[in-house]
């Protein structure tokens, strides 16, 4: 094993073991662990077709003590189980995610990177329907997949700035559709505007898909901007607003939810709010944020459709400073973790 932890991006690399569990006759199996990263399915498989498939994202930290953490896994659970009520599959139990995050873990130990690096080992919980169908319904019988891989950075720039294009003409998710579970043809419908994008070496920025006025998310991550009171210090946090959309087509963030709490612990005014487009000149900063992309601050925003270009600082601003490291310090073992987000081992 050769890798090269600084440089990572957020790619699979192989690891050793994937954990799996199947779904029969109307329950889950014992997960095991398996070097055999294929699997036999049937070609008429209710994924193929009619895409009953939901996934989630987390991480574990090698902190500054040499434990190890594990981040929130029960809210990836928790969301994990509404993505499958949404798509008519049966739930994963906390216990068999709880096992098989842990299995994964323990078994991928060698993967995990050191302290220091940068990169972090990635959890990817899978499920997907597996029962051959042609008539259009939901499948009887279920796979539940958790994939660990060592990964770095999500943007070229990590905590540098990065360039969006805001995007008008392709809905990721309908008004009532499936913007706010994590399900894999979220991201497929989104290719169409997300890849064209990543070409230009800019993230994309998606608006709300039914007035196509407000600020929705950033592709796979949640948005939030920052107001600054005139007139106070810019290192006094209590003269900041974080603002954040509140919109029935995200995802709810588990990153931003922490990000919110530690801004009102810094005494940051929190503002979760519909969003107008034309709002981002009013902010000093902003940026997206998520498991994969942190904090990653946005350095300006295209907008085509109405000719204008929304600029911010070139280097991430005082207040996603303080939160990254916030945020950091408690993954990495560095500071009190008062909400009891990390296990740690
Ligand atoms: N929004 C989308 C569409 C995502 O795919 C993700 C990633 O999981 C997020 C937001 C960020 O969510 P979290 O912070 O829970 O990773
Ligand atoms: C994550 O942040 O964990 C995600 O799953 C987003 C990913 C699709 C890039």
């Amino acid at each position: 094993m050769n890798i090269d932890w600084q440089n990572l991006e957020f790619e699979y690399t192989e690891t050793q073991y994937v954990v799996r569990s199947s779904y029969k006759d109307g329950r889950w199996q014992e997960p095991y662990a398996t070097r055999d990263k294929y699997m036999q399915i049937h070609v008429c498989a209710a994924v193929f077709q009619y895409g009953q498939e939901a996934f989630e994202g987390l991480k574990a930290f090698r902190g500054a003590d040499g434990k190890v953490r594990v981040f929130r896994w029960r809210d990836n659970a928790e969301r994990m189980n509404r993505s499958c009520e949404a798509l008519y599959m049966p739930k994963v139990p906390d216990e068999l995610f709880e096992k098989a995050v842990f299995l994964s873990l323990e078994k991928n130990i060698d993967y995990l990177p050191p302290y220091e690096t940068g990169a972090t080992l990635y959890f990817r919980p899978i499920i997907i329907g597996t029962s051959a169908k042609i008539g259009v319904g939901p499948a009887t019988e279920y796979e539940f997949l958790m994939v660990a891989t060592p990964i770095g950075r999500y943007f070229k720039s990590g905590f540098g700035t990065t360039p969006f294009i805001l995007n008008r003409h392709v809905d990721r998710a309908a008004p009532n559709g499936t913007g706010p579970y994590k399900v894999g043809g979220n991201y497929a419908s989104a290719f169409r505007a997300t890849v064209p994008a990543h070409e230009a070496g800019c993230g994309c920025m998606f608006v709300d898909p039914k007035y196509h006025r407000y600020i929705d998310e950033c592709g796979a991550a949640n948005f939030f901007g920052v107001l600054h009171q005139k007139g106070k210090p810019t290192d006094d946090m209590s003269s900041y607003t974080y603002v954040t959309p509140r919109s029935r087509s995200i995802l709810p963030s588990i990153t931003n939810n922490s990000l919110m709490t530690l801004s009102r612990d810094l005494g940051i005014r929190v503002e979760q709010r519909r969003i107008e487009v034309r709002e981002l000149s009013d902010f000093t900063e902003c940026a997206c944020c998520g498991t994969a992309s942190v904090i990653s601050p946005i350095g300006s925003v295209v907008d085509p459709d109405r000719n204008v270009t929304y600029r911010f600082p070139s280097k991430p601003g005082p207040v996603c400073t303080k939160l990254y490291n916030t945020l950091l310090d408690i993954q990495y073992g560095r500071s009190y973790d008062r909400y009891g987000w990390c296990v740690v081992i």
